[in-house]
This record gives C-alpha cells, structure tokens and sequence, in this order.
C-alpha cells in the first residue's frame, strides 16, 4: 500500500491508473479505524481495480462545542489496517492541504432533509461533510465511494449531492457492523467507560424492539418510538437527541408504517454523543 499526503502526489500515482481504465474506488474516513470502516475497505477492493482509503478529521465539520480536539488518532494503527484489508492507496493529508488560507467554497443543502435528525442538533455538520467529500470526489475521482448506512443521513446526502451536482462518482451504501450485543461499531465508542459501554447495547435493543413490534402488528410510529424511549430509559440516564421513524428517501415523519422506513436515533451517555438506525419493513398483509 502507497500512503500520500499531499493532492499531487496521489493524483500522480491515480493518473495512470485511470489512463489504463482501471476502476477506482474510494473510502473516506476519519480514521481510528475498525471493523465497520475495514468492511467499507475489503468492499472496495473487491469491486474496483483500486481502492484509495482518506483518513482525515475534518475540523469543518465539528460544531465549536464538540470533540475536535479529543476525536481519536492513530495514523500508524490505520495504516497497518488498511493495508491488511487490502487498500492500495492511503490518503493523510494535513488540514492545511484541504483547506488553505483563505478557504471559503461550501456545499450546502437547504432543505427539511438536510435540516432535520442531525441537521438540527448539529447545523454546520453536514456543510462540512458535504464540502470535503466533494473535494475528495475531486481529488480521488473515484469510480464508486462507499458509505456506511451508520450514518445514515449523511450517505443520503452525500448520493444526493452526487446527482445534483451531476458527479460521475456512484454512492453505494453497506451495512452496519455491530459488536456481538449490537451496539453499532464507532470510533467514538472508544469514549466509553465500562459502564457507558454496557448501557450503551440500549440503542440497538430499543431498535430491534421497535422492529419486532412491527413484526407483531404494531404500526403506530409514536408507539414504536415510545418502546425505543423505553428501552434507553430503562438501561440508565442519557439525553435523548432525537428517536424519528422516517421515510428512507426523504427522511419525512412516518405517523403510520405501511411501507419502509427507518428507525433512527441519537443519544448521548455520559459525554460521549452515539447514532444508530435501522430499516424497518412492515409484514406483507
Ligand atoms: P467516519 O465516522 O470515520 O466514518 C467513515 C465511514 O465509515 C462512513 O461512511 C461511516 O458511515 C462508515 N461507518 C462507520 N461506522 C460504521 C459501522 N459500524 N458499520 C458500517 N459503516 C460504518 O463519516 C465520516 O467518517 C465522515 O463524515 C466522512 C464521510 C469521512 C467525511 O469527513
């Protein structure tokens, strides 16, 4: 694997590779790597000639209260992961590199979609987000980007941004990986104190709660939600951003499920701030 930390270094080593048509494909991350990130890599590398791997803290999208400073590093640990699931190319580029003096270009959706979950609790989260993977997508011209569905807002508006903005770079969506008591795999859960590790388990249970309630003939969006409240009540304190049932396309409130939509969910433990969502489908009549 080539690691590169500057924009012409790894456009020198893409370039002949796009030349001889090789596919490309590109998976952008924070870093502090783990298996949710690793089956993004290895799902790369298996359809692409090319898998480039970014590895950034992206301070843009970071509100001024939130864990910047604190948000874990390990570029050597990344490196050897990356490598062991197969990546050919690992892009570290400084903040400077990304975002120069004088640096004022952003991407920005103005919609209920963008402005709602996460979009409320964190307003310039996703301008941040958006903005970088679009200089990435430029940088890298990738083929295909791989999102995780963990973030489930953020893969909608990035494939979003990609058709409005007419990008030739496909956004394929994978799924959530999870530790064997479902809590969804973060970099963040790193944060966690026994304790908060343990209660921590209360988001995925109260969504697979909510899950098997549909299954059982509940319908109701805010019964469903009040089983998911329940769930995290119950396993110790925590604040409660938000618990949406959704539609998947839009991210609009669902009062009844009668098709698909998602469950999705923020909370914070202690002083670490966790997501999780799941899809649910309603039984067939
Ligand atoms: P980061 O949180 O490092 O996540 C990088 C990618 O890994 C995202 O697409 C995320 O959804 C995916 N991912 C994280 N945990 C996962 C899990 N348990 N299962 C499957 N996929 C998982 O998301 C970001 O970084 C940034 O916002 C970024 C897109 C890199 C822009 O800065």
């Amino acid at each position: 694997m080539q690691t590169f930390a500057t924009i012409s270094a790894l456009r020198s080593f893409l370039a002949p590779h796009r030349a001889s048509g090789h596919t490309i494909g590109f998976v952008p991350t924070m870093g502090a790597l783990h298996e949710g990130h690793l089956s993004l890599v290895r799902r790369a590398v298996a359809d692409c000639d090319i898998a480039v791997v970014s590895i950034f803290v992206n301070p843009t999208q970071f509100g001024p209260t939130e864990d910047l400073a604190r948000y874990p590093r390990d570029l050597e640990g990344d490196s050897r992961l990356c490598a062991s699931a197969g990546a050919h190319a690992r892009f570290a580029p400084e903040p400077r590199e990304i975002y120069p003096e004088g640096f004022c270009t952003w991407v920005e959706q103005n919609d209920a979609t963008a402005r709602c979950l996460e979009g409320e609790h964190r307003p310039t989260h996703f301008r941040g987000v958006l903005t970088v993977c679009l200089k990435f997508f430029n940088i890298v011209q990738p083929n295909r980007a791989y999102f995780g569905q963990k973030d489930f807002q953020q893969a909608l508006l990035v494939r979003r941004m990609a058709r409005q903005l007419d990008l030739p770079t496909e956004v394929v969506t994978c799924p959530i990986i999870r530790e064997a008591d479902g809590l969804a795999m973060s970099s963040r859960n790193r944060y966690l104190d026994p304790a908060a590790r343990k209660q921590a388990a209360s988001l995925s249970r109260g969504l697979e709660k909510a899950r098997a309630a549909l299954a059982a003939g509940e319908r109701s969006a805010a019964a469903l939600t009040a089983l998911i409240r329940a769930e995290l009540l119950a396993a110790g304190p925590c604040e409660i951003d938000y618990i949406a049932i959704a539609d998947p396309d839009t991210l609009a409130p669902v009062e009844t499920v009668d098709r698909s939509a998602v469950a999705l969910l923020a909370v914070r433990i202690a002083t670490t701030r966790l997501i999780d969502n799941l899809l649910l489908t309603p039984p067939q009549p």
